[in-house]
């Protein structure tokens, strides 16, 4: 279990997915107020403006959902047909108490996902690929519950990107995909502070074939 007070640097240092459940578990309630605004948390705003101007639409999976940042932004710039998908049902609750997402599933998408019975024409994912949470092999996953031609913008954390090859894995997926583009973003605002100013994510964005 948990027992220290959940934060970004202990969300970088998971080592498994059900440290991962424990720590969403423990924080869902604060997430927003003690990571999201005092960060000046910015990432999901981000990703959804870059999956808007794409060309995305709906209906859109929001993988990693967590309390609903994304999907908040998303309904804001027009998509209306969205779901979550978490791994913590804990932040999920939190999500579905917002009003913005038609339906909610719970899962891992380090495992082939099982409990999604619908395909999208759009996925997005905003703080879930990074250090201590899901590596590039859970994109194949993510594929599998796309419609053919389904626009994705998924952020990856820029240092998670280089030690975990990212770059490997979507040459690999070269048949797969289509107009692949890396767009590097700031993760936090000005208001920030200060030791994670800088921080950059890549919002890589493609199309399935
Ligand atoms: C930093 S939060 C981001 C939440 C939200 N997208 C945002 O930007 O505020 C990371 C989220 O990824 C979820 N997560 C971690 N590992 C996962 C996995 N293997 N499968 C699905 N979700 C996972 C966590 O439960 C958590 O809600």
């Amino acid at each position: 279990m948990i027992k220290k007070k959940p934060s970004l640097n202990l969300a970088y240092a998971l080592q498994t997915v059900q440290d991962n459940r424990n720590l969403y578990a423990a924080w869902a309630k604060d997430y927003e107020s003690e990571f999201a605004d005092q960060m000046d948390y910015v990432l999901p705003q981000k990703v959804a403006e870059i999956f808007v101007q794409i060309g995305g639409i709906g209906p859109v999976l929001d993988v990693g959902a967590g309390t609903g940042l994304a999907g908040q932004a998303l309904l804001k710039l027009g998509i209306k047909s969205i779901d979550a998908l978490d791994l913590s049902s804990a932040m999920l609750e939190v999500a579905s108490n917002k009003k913005i997402y038609k339906n909610l599933f719970t899962a891992d998408i380090t495992q082939p996902i099982k409990t999604v019975n619908y395909t999208y024409q759009g996925i997005i994912s905003s703080g879930t690929f990074t250090h201590g949470h899901v590596g590039p092999s859970a994109i194949e996953n993510l594929l599998s519950i796309a419609q053919g031609g389904a626009y994705f913008a998924l952020s990856v954390n820029k240092d998670h990107w280089l030690k975990k090859g990212f770059a490997t894995q979507f040459k690999e997926l070269n048949d797969k995909i289509d107009r692949l583009l890396l767009h590097e973003v700031l993760i936090y605002g000005d208001h920030s502070k200060v030791d994670h100013r800088n921080d950059l994510a890549i919002v890589v964005t493609f199309q399935k074939v």
